[in-house]
């Protein structure tokens, strides 16, 4: 069956009629769709009689010196993927179409937005958890899948549906790795063969962290992959290496038990990476 394209609100109702009464999944993208996206997809076919995909590069979650103008747009190609996955139904709406000129009210992130990733990235949580807000209302989905890559963003969007009550399932994917241990992201495309090299060392760092037994020796095993990659050529630059409450994203203390996320930013070249891995202590 062909997928159906919407752009706004009336053309996603006349799409929900067309798609009849049933449990509809949304998987929100920004387009660019590789393997990781396509894991989404299938999980949320496992979880709804129907598959709906939003894509829509969100200028409100970049900074001006980020790379919203040159992130990847493949929207023939999405729409290829979205079909051989059987998706049904394609969200792809313009920016003037979701935000006006005079738009005045947004969500914030709160305190939890403004740590670990939120430091280096100010503002980009309250423009996700906006954007996310906006797909939900629009397309009206029983439940949602995001990536575990992104896991701050995850545990925002879970807060986000407990603290607003939004009647919506919230469903988390693993990670969708390269043979070599590279997370998939729609950024590995910038990177060149010296810079894909250095960035391997943020899914080496996770992997000697996560076999240590104790949160310092986890930190300090992580810390020495990446002190050695800064001196690689191209270097790695770190922005953060930080042990955290998977639900709060606070850091864990030295005596943690149970599960704490191990989470690593840095630029390679002109290209920021995120990844973590869980780690479960005691
Ligand atoms: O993870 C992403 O691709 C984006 O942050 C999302 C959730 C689609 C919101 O723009």
């Amino acid at each position: 069956m062909d997928v159906i394209v919407a752009g706004d609100r009336a053309e996603l109702d006349v799409a929900r009629t067309e798609l009849g009464v049933g449990r509809l999944a949304l998987v929100p993208t920004m387009g660019a769709l590789h393997e990781g996206h396509r894991s989404l997809i299938r999980l949320a076919g496992e979880h709804a009689d129907q598959v709906a995909v939003s894509i829509f590069v969100n200028p409100l979650q970049f900074a001006p010196n980020e790379d919203f103008s040159r992130y990847p747009r493949t929207f023939m190609d999405d729409l290829e993927v979205c079909q051989e996955e059987g998706v049904r139904l394609v969200f792809a709406p313009s920016a003037d179409y979701m935000y006006r000129p005079d738009r005045q009210v947004s969500v914030s992130a709160g305190e939890m937005g403004a740590i670990v990733e939120g430091a280096f990235r100010p503002g980009h949580f309250d423009g996700v958890l906006t954007v996310v807000l906006k797909l939900f209302n629009l397309v009206r989905p029983d439940v949602a899948v995001f990536g575990r890559k992104d896991a701050q963003q995850l545990a925002l969007i879970r807060r986000m549906a407990a603290d607003l009550d939004l009647p919506v399932e919230i469903l988390g994917a693993p990670t969708v790795r390269e043979p070599d241990g590279l997370a998939l992201s729609s950024r590995n495309r910038y990177l060149s063969a010296a810079d894909r090299a250095t960035a391997l060392s943020l899914s080496t760092a996770l992997n000697e962290g996560s076999s240590r037994a104790t949160p310092p020796e986890v930190r300090q095993a992580a810390r020495e992959v990446l002190d050695a990659a800064a001196h690689a050529d191209p270097p790695l630059l770190l922005d953060y290496l930080a042990l955290v409450e998977p639900a709060t994203f606070t850091e864990i203390p030295d005596g943690h038990v149970g599960d704490a996320v191990l989470a690593v930013a840095a630029r390679v070249g002109t290209t920021r990476l995120i990844d973590n891995v869980v780690v479960t202590f005691g």
